[in-house]
């Protein structure tokens, strides 16, 4: 083959071009195919060069999605070089996908000479995209039921324990405090076992809240939020929690609830355990585009050698799931986590 327009071309540029594995075509000016290697004409089912070559790019096979490139000549001299994933035709006529790559030929002065195109055909990496795609939608329906279902399970043992085990407490104690009336004698041993049933009841309750508080679902997020912030810092001696919450109650989409309580509850759960923080400020607000956002601000020691993924640097190890289930309810509500580090010291977390 010798190039029409292309004067002095190099044999080893030209054995190259025939080894490549890459579909490979040059077309001078008008766009008339002047080389085609092996592997284009496999690809695109031609069996010999004089099938393709002397014909124009633009007439022996067509790339869906790719503006002017029937008007070939349109794009040769104007447009510098581009790549970008397209659908191409066989000479049967069906088509495939192909990563195609063109840049100009210029000769030393920068004169276009013409075009030259390589594509590759990516059937196969199209077909496990469309699978991982479609295992991703699967596990993500998977991972919505199994958040949902443990919800409502966690709300079913949280009722059990309330209705059943502390009423049966409660019936024993007021039982004990009869028998109390009835045997004065026995005082001592049965005021001892009423204090014992009665903080029975108080254990049942504090199990069953936070399993599920029934005031989020009776008063919502707000009286949760706050009630939830009272009890940590009871729990957590020492550390401060203050809140600023700037939306109302009937902002927040009803099922964006539980996850905002989820967060909360996860995020200020690891502030305690892992950061040695003093403060820790949680906020409510919502963006100009109606967006909720929930932040978590600690000034404690902050991630470390922790990567903002909650990876330790440098390792595959995710050391727990408190991060990667909060990150998957943010995605499920449509939203998105980000961990940020905090001027000073410490990390904000933002549930979107
Ligand atoms: N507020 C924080 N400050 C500093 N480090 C944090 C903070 N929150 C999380 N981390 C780091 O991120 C890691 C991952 O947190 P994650 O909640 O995923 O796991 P965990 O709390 O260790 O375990 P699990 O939540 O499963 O009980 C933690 O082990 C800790 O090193
Ligand atoms: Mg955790």
């Amino acid at each position: 083959m010798r190039p029409v327009r292309y004067a002095g071309t190099l044999h080893v540029v030209y054995d190259a071009l025939n080894s490549s594995a890459s579909e490979v075509i040059i077309t001078d000016r008008d766009g008339t195919i002047v080389y085609a290697n092996p592997s284009f004409l496999r690809i695109f089912g031609y069996r010999e060069k004089a099938e393709v070559l002397s014909r124009n790019a633009a007439d022996l096979f067509t790339l869906q999605e790719v503006e002017n490139f029937s008007g070939l000549k349109g794009i040769i001299g104007k447009v510098k070089g581009k790549s970008g994933e397209f659908f191409a035709q066989h000479k049967d006529g069906t088509l495939f996908p192909v990563e195609v790559s063109y840049s100009m030929v210029t000769d030393g002065t920068g004169i276009v000479l013409g075009m030259m195109a390589s594509f590759i055909d990516i059937t196969e990496r199209k077909r496990f995209e469309d699978e991982l795609r479609q295992s991703e939608g699967q596990l993500r329906t998977l991972s919505r039921k199994l958040f949902d279902s443990q919800e409502l399970e966690r709300k079913r043992i949280a009722r059990e324990l309330y209705d059943g085990l502390g009423a049966t407490l409660t019936n024993i104690k007021y039982s004990l405090e009869q028998l109390l009336d009835d045997y004065p004698e026995e005082k001592e041993s049965l005021e001892h076992a009423v204090s014992l049933v009665q903080s029975a009841i108080k254990d049942t309750a504090r199990i069953a809240r936070r399993l599920r508080p029934s005031i989020l679902d009776d008063m919502g997020v707000f009286p949760a939020i706050r009630w939830f912030c009272r009890q940590y810092q009871d729990d957590n001696g020492g550390l401060a929690v203050g809140t600023r919450l700037e939306v109302q109650e009937e902002e927040v989409f009803n099922p964006l609830k539980t996850a905002v309580y989820r967060i909360l509850q996860e995020t200020l759960t690891n502030a305690a355990k892992h950061s040695g923080a003093h403060r820790v400020i949680v906020g409510l607000k919502k963006t100009e585009g109606n967006l909720i956002i929930l932040s978590i601000e600690d000034d404690g020691r902050g991630f470390g050698t922790m990567d903002l993924n909650g990876k330790a640097t440098g390792s595959d190890d995710i050391r727990g799931m408190g991060l990667t289930s909060m990150k998957e309810r943010a995605n499920l509500s449509g939203g998105c986590l980000a961990i940020m580090p905090r001027k000073g010291s410490g990390t904000i977390i933002e549930a979107k």
